[in-house]
Formats: C-alpha cells, sequence, structure tokens
C-alpha cells in the first residue's frame, strides 16, 4: 500500500558493528519504519562495509521493510544475490553505470521494489525517464561513503523539483544523508516521505539502551511532521 506519510529508516551503518542482529530488533522496537542497508564496495564509494550474505543473515531480524541502498559498481552481476538474501527494496545509483535503466528492469524482474539514487552532484533531470519503473527515488544529501557527514542544504529546490515531476507516481522520496531533527522539516516540506539518518538515530543509545534511538526517532518524525501542511 503506497503512502506518503513520514518513515523514518535507520542506517545501520550507524549501528555497532558486531550486533547488526540485536540493533534491527531494537530499532525496530523503538519505532523504525524500514531498516536501511548501506552496502559499499571501496570502488564505486571510498568505504567498505558487509554484502549479501550479511543481508541473508540480517533478514529474519527485520519483521518489517529491507531497504538496501546498493553503493557498488557493477551493480547488476550482484542483483539476485541481494533479492535472495530477502531485500524488499533494491536501490542502485544512475552514477553507477551506463544501464541504469536495464539495471531497474532487472530487479522488477526479480520481483523486488526498485529504487534509483543520485548523488549531490547529479540532476534530478537524470531520473526523468525512470519515474514509470522505479518505486523510490533516493536524493543523497551528502556524498555517499560515510555517515556522520553535515546536510548539503542545496539539495533542498532539486528535491521540491523532483516532487513536481513525480506527480501522481506512486514513487518514494527518499533523502539520505545528513538528516537530523533540524534537517528533517527542510525535507519534508518539498515533499520528501521517507527519511535515512544514521547518527541522528543511534546516537546516544545501545542495544542495552535502546529508548535513546526510540527518543531519536520521535524527534526526527516530529520534526518533520510539523513542517507538512
Ligand atoms: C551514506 C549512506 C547513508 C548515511 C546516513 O553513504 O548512504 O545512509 O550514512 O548516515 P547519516 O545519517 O549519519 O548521515
Ligand atoms: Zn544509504
Amino acid at each position: 500500500m503506497f503512502d506518503r506519510s513520514i518513515k523514518i529508516a535507520p542506517s545501520i551503518l550507524a549501528a555497532d558493528f558486531a550486533n547488526f542482529g540485536a540493533e534491527c530488533r531494537a530499532i525496530e522496537a523503538q519505532g523504525a519504519d524500514w531498516v536501511h542497508v548501506d552496502v559499499m564496495d571501496n570502488h564505486f564509494v571510498p568505504n567498505l562495509t558487509f554484502g549479501p550474505a550479511m543481508c541473508a543473515a540480517l533478514r529474519p531480524h527485520i519483521k518489517g521493510v529491507m531497504d538496501v541502498h546498493l553503493m557498488i559498481a557493477p551493480v547488476d552481476p550482484s542483483l539476485e544475490a541481494y533479492a535472495k538474501a530477502g531485500a524488499d527494496i533494491i536501490s542502485a545509483h544512475v552514477e553507477a553505470g551506463p544501464h541504469i535503466h536495464r539495471t531497474l528492469q532487472a530487479i522488477r524482474g526479480l520481483g523486488k521494489k526498485a529504487g534509483v539514487a543520485i548523488n549531490p552532484g547529479t540532476s534530478v533531470e537524470a531520473v526523468a525517464e525512470l519515474l514509470d519503473m522505479v518505486d523510490l527515488v533516493c536524493v543523497m544529501t551528502v556524498n555517499p561513503g560515510f555517515g556522520g557527514q553535515s546536510f548539503i542544504e542545496s539539495q533542498v529546490p532539486k528535491i521540491a523539483r523532483l516532487r513536481q515531476m513525480i506527480g501522481d507516481r506512486p514513487v518514494h522520496i527518499e533523502i539520505d544523508g545528513g538528516i537530523t531533527a533540524q534537517t528533517a522539516p527542510l525535507v519534508s516540506r518539498v515533499g520528501a516521505d521517507v527519511l535515512v539518518a544514521g547518527s541522528a538515530v543511534f546516537k546516544g543509545g545501545s542495544v542495552d539502551h535502546p529508548a535513546a534511538y526510540g527518543a531519536n526517532i520521535r524527534a526526527i518524525r516530529a520534526a518533520a511532521e510539523s513542517a507538512i501542511a
């Protein structure tokens, strides 16, 4: 069921890497809507995280949506592995290769929801021909590769333009990078509905003290909702 209500998607990039299963259970119990999984290959982005085996291992610990953000190139040879690992949504970057249209066809062909991600230096016009074949557009508000970076405010008009381009299509606008209770209203106001947040969700908490996760998620959600007319 498609809806534009605000969804908070904690990025496990900011979780305790020795405790991923418990961290996924903790953030869901504390109100996370989706779990955002950042896959990095040390090639498309200058950092390395985890692959399909980790996603498969996490799957039983996630009751809701497993949102897999692939920051890898090439991407096509790995799609089947992430689909088999149990991803609900698989997003690929337009910058990761010359054939994003084929990539998105392949993701849907594997029976998964398809997302297309764009870097801060990429115009939204790059996704104009793809809007009828995606479930989500992910606008990066930091350069991908690392958590804890500052929100790039110049991306906000771009998000507004994307919202116009999407029109009535059932396509989510996901924002990834530097989302906090301070920046969330800037993007929800112009039409974003899925807010990825790593540092701002996990700060101050742990699997033994998960209440901080809940407070952080509620603060981001309340800030985002307050900006929607
Ligand atoms: C960046 C990742 C993000 C990001 C979010 O490459 O895709 O999901 O780490 O982390 P914060 O919220 O800390 O910016
Ligand atoms: Zn991400």
